[in-house]
C-alpha cells in the first residue's frame, strides 16, 4: 500500500512504524491497518462521488459496507470521514452501536434477517432497512407497528447485470438469493406503499464485487432508472442505491479504474437515463467496503519452514508461514491472488518462484499461490502480504484451533491494538466440557 515504504536499511515501514518492531511487539500473524489511509480512502470516495453526481444535480450518501471489516474503531474512522455504515447482521449492528454511531446513519441489509434482528433494528432507530423479499415487507412493517415507528426502507432488486472485474454480463433474470427481479419491483413497491408503517426510499442494487470499470454500473443504473421512473408515477422516490463493488489492486497485474472515473461514468449514465425519461436525478447512495479498507491492510507472518519440492520441469519452493486460511480465506475460497515481500531485511539473492502456504492441515491452505521472493528466504524472515484489509479478518476462522490474529492500527509512527488477538485461553473458554476453576477467594 501507499503507506508502506522501505527505510534506509531496506526494512518495511508502515505509516512510520517498522514492521519488524510490530511483529516483535504484537506477535505474528498480525493484521496491520493504516488508519490515515482508511480515513483518506473514505474521504476520497465521498469526494469522487459527491463531485461526479453534483455535476448532474444529485447528492450522494456513502455507506461503508461493514462486512469488509468492522470494528468499533473502524466504524468511528469512517463515520468521522462523513460516511454512513451498512450492516447486515445483528452482530454488525451491535458493533456500529457500540461505536456510538448514530443509528439514523445505519443501513441494514441481509437476505434472511431474523425477526429479532428486524425488531432490534427498528427499535434502535436504524435509518434504513433494505427489504430483500416479499416476506420481509410484512416482517418489517409489523415490527415498525409494534414499535410505533415509521421505518424507511429500500427494496433490493436485481438489475440483471452481473459484473466481475473486467466484464459484465447482462441477463433478464438472475439465479441468486439476493433481492427480487426488477420486473417485480412495481408490484412490491405498491405493497410497501400500502403499509403506513413503511416509507419507501427507493431501490437498491448491488451488481458484484471487485469490479474494475464503470460499464456494468452504468448499464445497471440505466435499467434501474427506467423502473425508477415508473415508480415515480405513483409516489415519491427520493433515492437510488447503486451498491458497492469498486475493485482494488491485489497484485501488480491489477489495474482498477480510478474511483473518480468510475464515479464520473456512473453519474453520466444516471444523468443520461434520467434525462431520457424526463425525471429529476434522485439522491444517490453507494456502499463500498473493499475499496475503503482493503489497500490499507497488511498481514505480517513469520516464515517457519522452506521446502523445495520437485515438480514437473523444476522445483517449487514452499514457504510456510504461521497463519494461513484461518486469517485469509480468500485464496482458498476464490483463488484470490496476493503479493508477499520479505519485510525484515533486504538481500541481493536472485528471485525464486515460491508458493507461500499456511500451517493448516489442508493442501488448499495457500496465502500466495505464485510469487517471487529472494532465493535465500529462510525461517525467521518476516513476510508482509499486501492488501489484506478487506474480507480477511471478517472471514477469519479458528480452523485447527488457531486464534484469530490481533488487528493493530498504525498512524504517524505509533501502533495500537484495535482488536485483540485470540489466545488459546479464549478458545478454550468456550469449551463447555472443561470444569470451571473456582474463582479465587470464594472457598
Ligand atoms: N453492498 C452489498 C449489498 C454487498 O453485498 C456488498 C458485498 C457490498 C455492498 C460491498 O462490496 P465491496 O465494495 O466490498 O466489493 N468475500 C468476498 C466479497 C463478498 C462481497 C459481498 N458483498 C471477497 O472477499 O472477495
Amino acid at each position: 500500500p501507499d503507506s508502506a515504504a522501505r527505510d534506509d536499511d531496506g526494512r518495511l515501514v508502515i505509516a512510520g512504524v517498522d514492521a519488524a518492531e510490530l511483529a516483535a511487539r504484537f506477535g505474528t500473524p498480525l493484521y496491520v491497518t493504516d488508519e490515515a489511509q482508511v480515513r483518506a480512502r473514505a474521504g476520497r470516495v465521498l469526494d469522487a462521488f459527491g463531485s461526479a453526481f453534483a455535476a448532474v444535480g444529485a447528492s450522494v450518501a456513502v455507506y461503508y459496507a461493514g462486512k469488509a471489516f468492522l470494528s468499533t474503531e473502524v466504524a468511528r474512522w469512517v463515520a468521522e470521514a462523513g460516511l454512513n455504515i451498512d450492516v447486515c447482521t445483528g452482530g454488525e449492528l451491535a458493533v456500529a452501536l457500540a461505536a456510538g454511531i448514530d443509528p439514523a446513519r445505519l443501513g441494514f441489509h441481509g437476505n434472511n434477517k431474523s425477526i429479532a434482528e428486524i425488531e432490534r433494528a427498528v427499535s434502535v432507530g436504524v435509518g434504513t432497512i433494505v427489504i430483500d423479499s416479499r416476506i420481509e415487507i410484512d416482517r418489517v412493517a409489523d415490527a415498525a407497528a409494534r414499535a410505533g415507528r415509521v421505518q424507511a426502507v429500500r427494496l433490493r432488486v436485481n438489475s440483471g447485470v452481473h459484473a466481475h472485474t473486467h466484464d459484465f454480463l447482462a441477463t433478464a433474470h438472475e439465479d441468486q438469493k439476493f433481492g427480487v427481479p426488477l420486473d417485480d419491483a412495481a408490484d412490491l413497491v405498491a405493497t410497501i406503499r400500502d403499509r403506513a408503517e413503511l416509507r419507501f426510499l427507493g431501490m437498491h442494487c448491488h451488481i458484484g464485487s471487485q469490479i474494475f470499470d464503470a460499464g456494468g454500473f452504468a448499464e445497471s443504473a440505466s435499467r434501474l432508472i427506467a423502473v425508477h421512473a415508473e415508480l415515480l408515477t405513483d409516489g415519491d422516490v427520493p433515492e437510488l442505491n447503486l451498491g458497492g463493488g469498486f475493485g482494488i489492486a491485489y497484485t501488480a497485474a491489477d489495474e482498477p479504474t480510478p474511483i473518480e472515473q468510475i464515479a464520473a461514468g456512473m453519474a453520466e449514465a444516471v444523468g443520461a437515463a434520467c434525462a431520457s425519461h424526463g425525471i429529476p436525478v434522485p439522491r444517490i447512495a453507494i456502499e463500498p467496503g473493499r475499496y475503503i479498507v482493503g489497500p490499507a491492510g497488511i498481514t505480517l507472518y513469520e516464515v517457519g519452514t522452506v521446502k523445495p519440492v520437485e515438480v514437473d520441469g523444476g522445483v517449487r519452493t514452499y514457504v510456510s508461514v504461521d497463519g494461513g486460511m484461518s486469517d485469509n480465506a480468500r485464496p482458498a475460497l476464490y483463488g484470490a491472488d496476493y503479493t508477499a515481500r520479505i519485510a525484515s531485511r533486504v538481500t541481493d539473492a536472485a528471485p525464486t518462484l515460491v508458493r507461500v502456504a499456511g500451517k493448516h492441515c489442508e493442501s488448499g491452505d495457500i496465502v500466495v499461490d505464485a510469487d517471487y521472493l529472494p532465493g535465500d528466504v529462510r525461517p525467521g524472515d518476516l513476510l508482509a502480504v499486501a492488501a489484506t484489509g478487506a474480507y480477511c479478518w471478517s472471514l477469519a476462522s479458528n480452523y485447527n484451533h488457531l486464534g484469530r490474529p490481533a488487528v493493530v492500527a498504525v498512524r504517524d509512527g505509533a501502533a495500537r491494538i484495535i482488536v485483540r488477538g485470540e489466545t488459546e485461553a479464549d478458545l478454550l473458554s468456550r469449551d463447555a466440557g472443561i470444569p470451571l476453576p473456582t474463582p479465587a477467594g470464594t472457598d
